[in-house]
């Protein structure tokens, strides 16, 4: 049997078979399941024009030559978890001894370095569209922690009553007391890792909550009015086609908004656990069978990509991970966390080196570039593919670039990465929602 029928052969009505089939089918020979690329940011292709403090210098420049009164994003980034998951590839880590003191000494620079910025240029003025809590568990926070910072938010910058206050966290620690303190803090929307509804898969993974708690979970959250989005894992142990549809749909049938769905990526810190599991000589293609039959489900169930491989409802804006969309800044504030101020790109060091190099009251960056001028010009090209929306325009340029004797845009729709949007224009299949770091690959090393 070829691996699609063998994968396949009990598929369920909900999904479009057929339809994944031909996705499948039109990517040979150019695109090859077991070698898809990650979007990666500017500052991961190329070193720093600047370190340390020139790095801060440069933002502070960048700032003040940014659009005065453009609308901005802020991410706050908590790396402390209750433990590390094995499969987890954040930037997350359980403190160990004396970790009320760690976390208060960490909020205090978080806070001063919020200040700081603040009294750059006119950024305290600008309108900020989202404030997102990522991580790590920023729930791990204690409520005056996150009653700390959020204050300090609404004071140093221009929060409206459009501000959307996001955070990601878990099932386990949404405590009913947290819970209550996030409502009155004026979060609205939650990202909530499920990643499996399966039992052995989240044996595996080391969810103790059973999936009946974390439906609960989600629906308790929407009770109260918030968006809710979920994040789930292919890849992991245990799984199974029935089983990853059934999470979808019970997730859908609970109300969840939005579905971010990733392929397990293995990187030195899930590396052991990903061996003990036998997950090193694994091959993509089931993954990108489980993949499509998860995106070709959530279409079925009226969703739409608002992000490469994100499916959202009307009430999911995303509005924080589609800032570049809107030519938006983002103030990123935390150890690792990266922002951009136009054309300038700036990252945080680690938790060590952030919380020393903050001592003398710098926020402490890593390093931070500009745009070069072909980063620049393929922005917008980028941009489109990573939301989902190539405008009539921008699919004339990319008509215009020539890869292999042909147009990127022929090549894209031959091989099924797109296909016509409502508007003229194109959006990604889910063989451009799998393949999305390698479309920008191709837009970058081709120039018209
Ligand atoms: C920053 S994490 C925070 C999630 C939250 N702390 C939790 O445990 O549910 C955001 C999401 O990244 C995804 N993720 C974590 N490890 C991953 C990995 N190794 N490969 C792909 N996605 C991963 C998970 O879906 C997770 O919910
Ligand atoms: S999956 Fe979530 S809780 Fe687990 S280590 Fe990663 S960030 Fe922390």
């Amino acid at each position: 049997m070829n691996p699609f029928d063998d994968f396949f052969s009990h598929s369920p009505e909900t999904i479009n078979a057929d339809k994944i089939h031909k996705q499948w089918t039109s990517l040979a020979p150019v695109y090859d399941v077991e070698r898809w690329q990650l979007p990666l940011p500017v500052w991961a292709k190329r070193p720093y024009d600047y370190e340390g403090l020139e790095a801060w210098e440069a933002a502070r420049q960048a700032v003040k030559d940014s659009q005065s009164d453009q609308p901005m994003c802020i991410y706050i980034h908590i790396p402390f978890c209750t433990s590390k998951c094995g499969f987890c590839d954040s930037y997350s880590f359980k403190l160990g001894s004396h970790a009320d003191t760690r976390v208060k000494e960490y909020v205090e620079r978080i806070y001063k370095e919020l200040w700081l910025w603040s009294a750059q240029g006119t950024l305290s003025n600008r309108p900020v569209t989202s404030v997102h809590l990522g991580g790590g568990t920023p729930t791990f926070l204690d409520k005056k922690s996150l009653e700390k910072l959020t204050a300090c938010i609404r004071n140093a910058f221009n929060i409206t009553n459009e501000t959307e206050w996001a955070l990601e966290s878990t099932v386990q620690s949404l405590t009913p007391s947290m819970t209550a303190c996030l409502h009155d803090l004026g979060f609205r929307r939650l990202h909530v890792g499920i990643q499996s509804l399966q039992a052995r898969t989240r044996a595996v993974i080391g969810r103790r909550q059973s999936p009946e708690e974390a439906l609960e979970c989600i629906m308790q959250y929407k009770g109260m009015g918030w968006v809710v989005s979920v994040d789930l894992v292919c890849g992991l142990p245990e799984q199974t086609l029935t089983g990853w549809l059934a999470d979808i749909q019970a997730l859908a049938d609970c109300g969840a908004d939005g579905f971010s769905l990733y392929e397990l990526l293995i990187y030195p810190q899930n590396l052991e656990w990903a061996k003990r599991h036998h997950l090193l000589e694994r091959s993509h293609l089931a993954n990108y069978f489980l993949f499509q039959a998860g995106g070709n489900m959530l279409s079925a169930l009226g969703c739409r990509k608002n992000l490469f491989n994100h499916w959202a409802n009307y009430r999911d804006k995303n509005i924080y991970f589609t800032y570049p969309t809107r030519g938006e800044d983002l103030l990123a504030v935390g150890t690792i966390a990266d922002g951009v101020f136009g054309n300038y790109h700036y990252r945080h060091p680690r938790y060590a080196a952030y919380l020393q190099s903050t001592d003398n009251g710098l926020p402490g960056l890593e390093g931070g570039l500009f745009e070069n001028p072909l980063e620049q010009k393929n922005k917008p090209l980028i941009t489109a593919v990573l939301s989902n929306h190539i405008t009539p325009g921008l699919a004339t340029e990319l008509n215009a670039r020539k890869i292999d004797g042909g147009s990127i845009l022929e090549r894209w729709l031959a091989h099924a990465l797109i296909e016509s949007s409502d508007d003229g224009g194109y959006q990604l299949t889910n063989n451009g929602a799998w393949f999305a770091g390698n479309m920008i690959g191709e837009i970058s090393s081709t120039q018209q």
